[in-house]
């Protein structure tokens, strides 16, 4: 028999009262602007402009002021109302939500669950092939994975996994603002043992999405992340080209565990990586490192490998280590185009063996990550 879960009474009282051995409450009344508890989750929403007369874990407790807070302030107060709340409610899951920000235990996305964006900054340099073999490979290693579409107005993932629609939906569904309940929440398409969400699920080929306004990317990107019922640990989402709206977002407002680059060896293709790089450092999203990709082709008399571009040094000079090589294979354009990528299609061949590798290096990060606590900020 499903048992009650807390309600938003308890909740509250459990912020802005006093805490275990008398700790001070968490949050002044004005601070807490909605609490959301609904399936076994609990959902607050931080606001008000209250003066900061109280403390916080004995630190002075800073002042909440909107959207614009800084962040490292706003996450400093979600850390706080968690730790509270888990320790008064330890069996819910917990999201705060604070102006653009949701915050779930530690990290933006949860404990140990991750957000990897694959991308590059040049266009059609295998971004996208990349981030869906990538899925199905960590998946195939044991990893949960969910796998979001973030090219918003290209949604190139349905097609290279098949789950294209051939009609308009009844409806596109948009994203609340405002905090749902999780049996509101979008369910991801499953695909491959892979989770999938995507604006190309709504849209059929051939129709432009025409997502242009900030406010809806960073709605719909959030939305992906927050509003979606992901049974994934590690979600990747591939990136458009560019560092426009959705890349501006992405480094600025959703919770990166890390990056991983995309690039094919030439100067033009890393110089516009760079500026990419500059994005990520400015917003302090680490860098798993890159793969090289279509730097080299097979020859099919010799086997010999046959370097398509000169390589340029800049993301190596710039300190982005090679994750793997992935070289120009046509069949890994033909699967991307029969909705079956090769690395199911082939799963012994070369390139499937380098995609383990890159795999495992993305899972040795993880790890790592994981280890050294990174997302529970004292
Ligand atoms: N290693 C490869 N060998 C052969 N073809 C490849 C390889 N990598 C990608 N391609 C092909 O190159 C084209 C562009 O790849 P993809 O769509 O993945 O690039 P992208 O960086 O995501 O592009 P965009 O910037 O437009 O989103 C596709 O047709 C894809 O099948
Ligand atoms: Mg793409």
């Amino acid at each position: 028999m499903a048992t009650a879960g807390p309600d938003a009474h308890a909740v509250r009282s459990a912020l802005l009262s006093a805490g275990p051995d008398a700790a001070p409450p968490v949050l002044a009344e004005a601070d807490l602007a909605d609490v959301l508890c609904a399936d076994g989750w609990i959902i607050v929403t931080l606001g008000g402009t209250a003066a900061a007369d109280a403390t916080a874990g004995g630190a002075p407790r800073p002042r909440i002021v909107g959207p614009a807070e800084q962040d490292a302030v706003v996450r400093d107060v979600a850390v706080h109302v968690c730790r509270r709340l888990r320790t008064a409610f330890p069996n819910a899951s917990l999201e705060v939500r604070a102006g653009s920000r949701s915050y779930r235990g530690g990290a933006g996305f949860g404990e140990r669950k991750h957000v990897l964006a694959v991308l590059g900054g040049k266009g059609g340099v295998g971004k996208s092939t990349v981030a869906v073999n990538l899925a199905l490979t960590l998946a195939a290693m044991g990893h949960a994975v969910g796998l979001i579409d973030g090219d918003l107005n290209s949604p190139d993932v349905p097609h290279m996994l098949g789950a294209s629609p051939t009609q308009r939906p009844r409806r596109t569904r948009t994203f609340p603002v405002s905090a749902a309940a999780p049996s509101a929440w979008r369910r991801p398409l499953q695909r491959y043992g892979v989770e999938v969400v995507s604006v190309g699920f709504e849209v059929p080929e051939r129709f432009p999405p025409v997502i242009s306004s900030r406010m809806l990317v960073a709605s719909l990107l959030r939305g992906f992340i927050f509003q979606t019922a992901w049974s994934a640990d590690v979600l990747l989402i591939d990136a458009p080209p560019g560092t426009g709206e959705e890349l501006q977002v992405m480094a600025g407002e959703l919770p990166l565990s890390g990056a991983i680059f995309v690039t094919t060896p030439q100067d033009l293709a890393q110089m516009d990586a760079e500026r990419t790089l500059t994005l990520l450092r400015e917003r302090n999203v680490p860098v798993l490192g890159m793969v090289q990709n279509m730097a080299t082709l097979t020859c099919p008399h010799c086997s010999a490998a046959i370097d398509m571009y000169r390589l340029s040094p800049r993301l190596l000079q710039a300190g982005v280590s090679v994750l793997g090589r992935i070289p120009f294979d046509v069949q890994l354009s033909v699967t991307a185009d029969e909705g079956r990528p090769l690395v199911l299609g082939d799963p012994r061949g070369p390139i499937a063996r380098e995609f383990a590798q890159i795999g495992s290096a993305v899972r040795r990060w993880l790890a790592e990550r994981d280890r050294a606590g990174a997302y529970e900020p004292a």
